[in-house]
């Protein structure tokens, strides 16, 4: 008995293996880059900002979920997109320039987007949203791979 679990036990064992080196392997092969994690960060609060920005009675909590978008674009500034891998010398210099400049350029906006929500003036924050939005689309046209 003793030892016919244990061959069960055994096999069972050797049977999940293969699924379980599947598994590991399947998490390895996507690797995040430290930008693409602060834009998924910034993603789902975004998401939730615009569709509460006309809405005065949420302007606390839209203020906290700016607050993570404003965190994680200033950390944002400092990293290095993995298209600048591909480009050396004068061109890799004007690309992170105009990605740093994007990105600042957000960072500020965000810093807008605040104020107008701390006075209350939501369509004013709405406006500032559109921006913002213009910004990124910009942003990943022009520093972002066009599969991702
Ligand atoms: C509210 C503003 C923004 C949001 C919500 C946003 C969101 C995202 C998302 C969801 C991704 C894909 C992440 C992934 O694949 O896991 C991404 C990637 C990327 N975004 Fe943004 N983004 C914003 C603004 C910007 C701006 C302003 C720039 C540049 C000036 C930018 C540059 C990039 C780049 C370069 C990538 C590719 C990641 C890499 O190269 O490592 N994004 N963004």
């Amino acid at each position: 008995m003793k030892r016919r679990s244990l061959i069960l036990t055994l096999a069972m064992l050797v049977s999940y293996l293969p699924i379980m080196e599947a598994n590991s392997h399947e998490d390895g092969e996507h690797e995040h880059t430290p930008l693409e994690d602060q834009m998924s960060a910034m993603n789902k609060a975004w998401r939730s900002i615009r569709r509460q920005i006309k809405d005065p009675s949420k302007n606390e909590s839209t203020l906290e979920l700016v607050a993570k978008v404003k965190k994680a674009a200033q950390k944002s500034v400092e990293l290095t997109p993995i298209l600048a891998k591909e480009k050396s010398g004068a061109a890799k210099e004007k690309f992170m320039a105009g990605y740093q400049k994007g990105m600042k350029r957000t960072v500020a906006l965000i810093g807008e987007l605040e104020a107008a929500l701390k006075k209350g003036d939501n369509a004013g924050a709405e406006a500032i949203v559109g921006k913002i939005n213009d910004a990124r689309k910009h942003g990943h046209d022009n520093y972002k791979p066009a599969d991702d």
